[in-house]
C-alpha cells in the first residue's frame, strides 16, 4: 500500500509518498519527499507572517505534490489513499492542504486519512529507526511545540509534560532576533555554539514545581500510578529567553556609562556572541534531557525518541546519546532531513492511522489548536 502525505501547518509546503514494506523491523519506505521552504519570504519579516505563507501555499502546492509522485515514480493509479495534517498548525495554512487534499479524494475517489502534526513528528522515528522498544518516552521538540508523550504501544500517544510558555525552538529563534543573528534562529545558534564557552554565563531555566493551575488536573498516563511521584515533566523556556535579553540590555548600559555610545560599533565580539550561544544552548539543552530522562525513569520506559525542529540541534544529539548510553536507554533520532516539517512523516502516521480504521470524510475541517493524546 502507498499513501500520499500532504504537509502545511507553518511554512512549509510538502508532499511525499510513502509505502509499506511487510517488513516489521522496517514497515515504511520513502518514495519521495518534497519541501517548498518558505524561510526566505518570513526571513525578511524575522519570523512568519500567517497570512504570506497561506498565500505562498496556495501557490506551491499543485507543484510539490506533482514532483512528489513523479519522483516516486507513481501516477495516482499507484497512490491507495491521501493523509494530511489536520492540526495543529497556523488555520489559513492547514486550510491550503485540507481543502487540497479533500478535492484530490474526491476527485481521484481515495480514502483520506486526518494526521495530527505532532503524530507525524513522533513518526518520523519508527520511519528513520524502525520500531522503538515500547514503552517510549518522545520528546517533541519544535518551533511551536515542547512536549513529552508517553507511547505504550504503537499509535498510542498519552500527553505528560508540555511548555507552559515559549516552545524550545521559539526561545532559540527569539534570542538569535535580539542577537540579531537573523532567522531561523535554532541552526545559527547551533552552529555558533561549538566556538563558544557554555559555562560563561548563567542563564538559568525555571523549572516547573508545582501543578498548572490554569489548566485543569495534571495529565497522567493511564494505568500508572502518579501520585507522590517528586519530578515534574512541563518545561518553561520564556525565563532563560528574558535573562538574555537582561545580559544584553546591562552590556547595552555599560556602553552608554563608559561613553562609547556610538552604535555602530557592534556591542559584542565574536567570541562573547559564541560564549551567549553555547550557554544559552547548554541551558536549554538540559533542561530539555533532564525532563525526558526523568519522566523516561518514572514511566519505566525501554526507549528515548526525541523528534521536532530542534531534534536537528548538534548538542542535543549528542549530549542525548551520551546520556542513553551512561544510563543504559537507547535514544532514538530521525534523520536531519525529517527533524523538520516534511511530509514523508504525515504519510508515515497516516498509513498508521489508516490501518487502524481511521477515515476523514469531506466535511474534515483544519483545527489550529488539535490536541493529541
Ligand atoms: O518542526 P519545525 O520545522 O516546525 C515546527 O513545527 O515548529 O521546527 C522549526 C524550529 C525552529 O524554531 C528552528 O529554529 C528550530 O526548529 N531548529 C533548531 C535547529 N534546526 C531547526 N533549533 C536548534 N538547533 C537546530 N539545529
Ligand atoms: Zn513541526
Amino acid at each position: 500500500m502507498r499513501i500520499l502525505g500532504i504537509e502545511s501547518s507553518c511554512d512549509e509546503t510538502a508532499a511525499a509518498v510513502v509505502e509499506e514494506t511487510g517488513d516489521t523491523a522496517r514497515p515504511w519506505r520513502t518514495l519521495s519527499s518534497v519541501i517548498a521552504s518558505q524561510v526566505d519570504i518570513h526571513r525578511e519579516w524575522g519570523g512568519v507572517v500567517p497570512e504570506l505563507a497561506s498565500r505562498q501555499h496556495l501557490r506551491d502546492i499543485c507543484g510539490v505534490i506533482e514532483r512528489a509522485l513523479d519522483e516516486a515514480g507513481a501516477g495516482w493509479e499507484g497512490i491507495d489513499a491521501i493523509a494530511v495534517t489536520q492540526g495543529p498548525g497556523l488555520v489559513g495554512s492547514l486550510l491550503v492542504g485540507v481543502s487540497f487534499a479533500k478535492s484530490l479524494a474526491l476527485a481521484r475517489g481515495l480514502p483520506l486519512v486526518p494526521v495530527h502534526h505532532l503524530a507525524g513528528h513522533i513518526e518520523s522515528l519508527c520511519l528513520h529507526n524502525g520500531p522503538l522498544p515500547l514503552p517510549a518516552i518522545v520528546l517533541v521538540v519544535s518551533g511551536g511545540h515542547t512536549s513529552l508523550f508517553h507511547v505504550p504501544s504503537e499509535g498510542c500517544y498519552a500527553l505528560v509534560g508540555r511548555t507552559r510558555d515559549d516552545a524550545a525552538g521559539e526561545a532559540y529563534d527569539k534570542v538569535a532576533k535580539l542577537l540579531g543573528l537573523g532567522y531561523p534562529g535554532g541552526p545559527v545558534i547551533d552552529r555558533l555554539a561549538r566556538a563558544g564557552n557554555d559555562r560563561a554565563m548563567s542563564f538559568p531555566v525555571a523549572r516547573m514545581t508545582g501543578d498548572d493551575r490554569t489548566k485543569g488536573p495534571r495529565r497522567g498516563v493511564p494505568g500508572i500510578d502518579h501520585e507522590g511521584a517528586r519530578w515534574r515533566t512541563d518545561f518553561s523556556f520564556s525565563g532563560v529567553k528574558t535573562s538574555v535579553l537582561r545580559y544584553v540590555k546591562r552590556r547595552e548600559g555599560e556602553r552608554l556609562d563608559g561613553g562609547m555610545a556610538d552604535a555602530s560599533t557592534p556591542l559584542f565580539s565574536a567570541e562573547e556572541i559564541a560564549d551567549i550561544c553555547a550557554s544559552f544552548q547548554r541551558a536549554v539543552v538540559g533542561a530539555l534531557l533532564d525532563r525526558t530522562f526523568e519522566a523516561a525513569a518514572w514511566a519505566r520506559a525501554r526507549s528515548i525518541g526525541i523528534a521536532g525542529g530542534v531534534s536537528a540541534n548538534s548538542r542535543l544529539r549528542e549530549d542525548a546519546q551520551a546520556r542513553g548510553a551512561r544510563e543504559g536507554l537507547p535514544v532514538f533520532l530521525p534523520s536531519l532531513a525529517l527533524s523538520t516539517d516534511n511530509a514523508a512523516m504525515i504519510a508515515a502516521a497516516g498509513l498508521r492511522q489508516f490501518r487502524a480504521g481511521v477515515r476523514a470524510d469531506l466535511t474534515l475541517g483544519a483545527d489550529a489548536s488539535l490536541p493529541l493524546g
